[in-house]
C-alpha cells in the first residue's frame, strides 16, 4: 500500500484521522505548517504523544512534510516533492479555513479553500496522486430546505457565508478533476468533540454560542441559590433541527470507507439519523452557563428592544448567523450502507452537557504543548 498524505492533520478532524488509520495499519504522511513556537516536527510529535498517552501504545509516527496548500507544489522542497511522488498514492484533504466571512476574494475562507485546493489538485498531478479524498461539509447545500440527497451538488443554491460558498466551489473543483481517477468526497455536518472524553481543539460553531454564554454570564451576579436568571430572548422557534456529529465517530466512519476501497468513489453525508432541537441546545446552555429564564421567541423575530446582554450575544454570535436555523433533512444512504456498524452516537442532553462542561473546563482553548489536562504527562 502507498502512502496516504492527509492535510489539515493538525486540526480536530486530522488529529483523529491519524490516530485512526496509523491504527488500521495505513502508512501516513502528513502536510503540515510550522507555527511561531513550534516547527512541524515538534507539531505532530506532540500530537502523537497524545494518542501515545490515551491509547497505553505506541502509534507508528507519520512521515512529516512541511508545506502549506497555498504553496506552488504545497511548498514542498525538490527532496519532499520526489518522495511524494515515489511514496503518497492518495491525499486525504482535510486542510480548510473555517472563517465564515471574507473580506476580499484574497483573503480567507477562498485562499485556502478555493487557492488551496487548486494548488493541492495541481500537486496531485505533479507528484502523480490519482486517489483523492476530499473533506467538504454538509452545508455545501447552502440555505436550501427540505431533502438533501448525496448526489446533489450545485443546484443553483444560494449559499449561507462565504466559508459555505467556499466550500462548494473546492468540490466543484475536486469533481472536474480529470486527472484523479478515483473521488470520495465525505460531507460533515456540525462537528463537535469525541464522545467519550469530551476533547476538541477547536471551538467553532456549536462552541462559539457556548463560549459566549458563558462569557456573558460570567459578567453577570447570580442570585443568592447561585443561579442567574437572565430573561433573555433566543430568535428560535425552540424545534429547530441542528445536525452535531462527534469528531471521533467522524474520523472512525472516514476511516472504514478510505480502508474499504468497495466504498471508495462516492460522496457521503456524515450527518446524524436524529438531529438535535434548538430546544436541547438551549436547555444544555443555560444549564452549563448557569443562566435561567431564557425563552423562544420565535424564529427570525427582530428584537426591538434589545437588553445589554441580548445585544452583545447577537453582535457576537453573528457570524454563525447561517447555523442559527432549521437545518434541512440530510439523505445519508450511502454513509448507512457503507458502515451500519458505526451508528452515529445518539447526542442527547448527558452527552451534550458532558462536551459542553470539558468545552468550560478548558476555558475554551487548547494547547498541544502543554496537553496535561486530558492527561498527557
Ligand atoms: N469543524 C466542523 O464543524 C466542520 C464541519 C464540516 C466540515 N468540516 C471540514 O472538515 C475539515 C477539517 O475541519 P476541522 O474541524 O478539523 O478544522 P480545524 O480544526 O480548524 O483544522 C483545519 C486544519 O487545516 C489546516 N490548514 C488550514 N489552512 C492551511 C494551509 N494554508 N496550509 C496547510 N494547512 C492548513 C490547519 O493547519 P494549522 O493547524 O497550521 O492551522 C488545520 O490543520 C475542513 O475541510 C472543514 O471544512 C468541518
Amino acid at each position: 500500500m502507498g502512502y496516504h498524505l492527509i492535510t489539515g492533520a493538525t486540526g480536530l478532524l486530522g488529529r483523529y484521522l491519524i490516530r485512526d488509520l496509523a491504527s488500521a495499519g495505513v502508512p501516513l504522511a502528513v502536510l503540515v505548517r510550522p507555527t511561531r513556537r513550534m516547527t512541524v516536527d515538534q507539531r505532530i510529535d506532540m500530537i502523537m504523544a497524545f494518542w501515545d498517552d490515551h491509547l497505553g501504545r505506541e502509534l507508528p509516527r507519520p512521515v512529516v512534510l512541511e508545506g502549506n496548500i497555498n504553496e506552488e507544489n504545497l511548498g514542498l522542497s525538490q527532496e519532499q516533492l520526489e518522495w511524494a511522488t515515489e511514496n503518497v498514492d492518495r491525499i486525504i484533504h482535510s486542510a480548510a479555513s473555517l472563517s465564515f466571512y471574507s473580506t476580499s476574494q484574497e483573503s480567507e475562507p477562498w485562499r485556502s479553500n478555493v487557492g488551496g485546493v487548486k494548488k493541492v489538485l495541481e500537486f496531485c498531478k505533479t507528484a502523480n496522486i490519482k486517489k483523492f479524498d476530499h473533506v467538504s461539509t454538509a452545508y455545501v447545500c447552502g440555505l436550501r430546505t427540505g431533502r438533501i440527497m448525496e448526489s446533489d451538488v450545485d443546484v443553483g443554491q444560494e449559499s449561507g457565508n462565504d466559508y459555505e460558498r467556499s466550500k462548494l466551489d473546492a468540490e466543484l473543483l475536486v469533481r472536474s478533476a480529470d486527472h484523479i481517477e478515483s473521488l470520495t468526497v465525505f460531507r460533515p455536518a456540525i462537528i463537535i468533540g469525541d464522545s467519550k472524553t469530551g476533547f476538541t481543539n477547536t471551538f467553532h460553531g456549536f462552541y462559539a454560542a457556548l463560549q459566549l454564554g458563558h462569557t456573558l454570564t460570567q459578567m453577570q451576579t447570580p442570585d443568592e441559590t447561585g443561579r442567574l436568571y437572565a430573561n433573555s430572548r433566543f430568535t428560535l422557534d425552540g424545534d429547530e433541527s441542528k445536525n452535531l456529529i462527534p469528531v471521533d465517530w467522524v474520523s472512525a466512519v472516514m476511516s472504514y470507507i478510505i480502508t474499504h476501497p468497495k466504498h471508495h468513489e462516492k460522496t457521503y453525508h456524515l450527518t446524524p439519523l436524529h438531529p438535535v432541537q434548538s430546544r436541547l441546545v438551549h436547555d444544555v446552555l443555560e444549564a452549563t452557563c448557569n443562566f435561567y429564564g431564557s425563552i423562544f421567541a420565535g424564529a427570525g423575530v427582530e428584537l426591538t428592544d434589545p437588553t445589554e446582554a441580548e445585544r452583545l450575544f447577537y453582535d457576537h454570535i453573528r457570524v454563525y448567523n447561517s447555523y442559527w436555523r432549521d437545518d434541512p433533512v440530510f439523505d445519508s444512504t450511502n454513509t448507512q450502507t457503507a458502515a451500519p456498524h458505526l451508528p452515529c452516537p445518539h447526542i442527547d442532553r448527558e452527552l451534550l452537557t458532558r462536551l459542553s462542561q470539558a468545552a468550560i473546563d478548558m476555558n475554551f482553548s487548547w494547547n498541544d504543548r502543554t496537553p496535561h489536562r486530558f492527561g498527557v504527562k
